[in-house]
């Protein structure tokens, strides 16, 4: 059997332990040949193909990013997209996909199933936001990163007796905010499921100046303000169309500075959260579900993704994994409030 594997969307650490997983038990446990796609769907879209063999695989374990590019090419918004990605198929043997990606990565997924091509999906995102699996890889080490700052960002801040409102990725879910914020000790943790009141922020900031503690507030890239504030994280686009995020920090810190008259500072963490070697529990849950994906492939169950439930590596539909985005609950919410101010 031949397989091909890419990843889509934006890369994590840990992807590269996927592709090291599949390549590996594929080969030795089951003869396959692998192949990889460059540049997520691009790859078989245009024919940006190669094998990937033991050696290619042999010190990528612990390493960041994706040896196989990514890209956020959807074939569906590409004239003859779908097609193109048939006759590469056809024209290199390949009988199998595995597909490591977010929530449009696993979207196309499910759409090619559907459209006869045999696709396995793997899930991965930073933010571990996709509903149906307990956790992605990437998440852990970009918690990890953020805590780290949190904690060195906390002993510049008492020196100066200034707010620090660090800024942590989280467009739609405020997981990774809410996981450092907890791990650092954060005074305050805004996330994009609640839209906060600054008059309420000002007041727990003004409260840790009182007992003379630095103020730590950590805001994730997506939260907002209450009222008509929405206008400064939309409209701004990028020259791909993309919007652009990261301004919540820098406003929040101004505010508390004119609010209270304390010097505050923002620092926005931003990619740093998904470069680099991913913890153990990444290397160990990406390697787990490369593992797994091989076994569906093998088994010829197409149109699943494997997922973390508990402990245990499951499958699921497609259709269910990509059904909805999984947001932080009001009840985990309330739990770090009592940390507030
Ligand atoms: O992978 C999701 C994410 O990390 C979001 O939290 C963030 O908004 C986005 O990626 C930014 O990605 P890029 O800068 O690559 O478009």
């Amino acid at each position: 059997m031949r397989v091909g594997l890419l990843t889509g969307g934006g890369d994590c650490p840990g992807l590269n332990a996927v592709i090291r997983a599949v390549v590996r038990k594929g080969i030795e446990a089951h003869g396959w040949e692998t192949v990889g796609f460059r540049n997520g769907w691009l790859g078989p879209i245009e024919g940006l193909v190669k094998p990937i063999g033991l050696d290619d695989v042999e010190d990528i374990l612990t390493r960041g990013g994706t040896i196989l590019g990514s890209s956020r090419t959807n074939p569906y918004k590409v004239d003859g997209g779908v097609d193109r990605i048939k006759a590469t198929l056809a024209e290199h043997g390949v009988d199998a996909l595995v597909a490591i990606g977010g929530e449009d990565t696993l979207g196309v997924a499910k759409r090619l199933t559907d459209d006869g091509v045999g696709v396995v999906g793997v899930p991965k995102t930073i933010d571990n936001d996709l509903g149906a699996t307990d956790y992605t890889f990437g998440f852990d080490t970009a918690v990890h990163i953020a805590t780290e700052a949190i904690d060195r960002l906390r002993t510049t801040a008492e020196s100066h007796h200034r707010a620090l409102v660090i800024e942590v990725m989280g467009r739609h879910a405020g997981w990774i905010a809410l996981h450092s914020g907890l791990a650092g000790g954060a005074n305050v943790i805004l996330v994009p499921e609640r839209h906060f009141n600054v008059d309420q922020v000002v007041e727990w900031v003004e409260r840790r100046f009182e007992r003379e503690y630095a103020p730590i507030i950590v805001v994730a890239e997506g939260a907002l303000p209450e009222g008509g504030e929405e206008k400064l994280l939309t409209g701004e686009k990028d020259a791909f169309g993309h919007v652009r995020l990261g301004g919540i920090g820098n406003w929040l810190a101004d505010e508390i500075a004119h609010r209270t008259g304390k010097e505050s500072r923002a620092v926005v963490l931003g990619h740093t959260q998904r470069g680099g070697t991913p913890t153990a529990y990444d290397r160990v849950l990406a390697t787990r579900f490369g593992l797994h994906a091989v076994d569906a492939v093998q088994d010829g169950d197409f149109g699943v993704m494997v997922a973390l439930r508990g402990t245990d590596i499951v499958r699921v539909k497609l259709a269910e994994a990509t059904a909805e985005l999984k947001t932080v609950p009001l009840e985990r919410y309330q739990e770090a409030e009592a940390f507030f101010g």
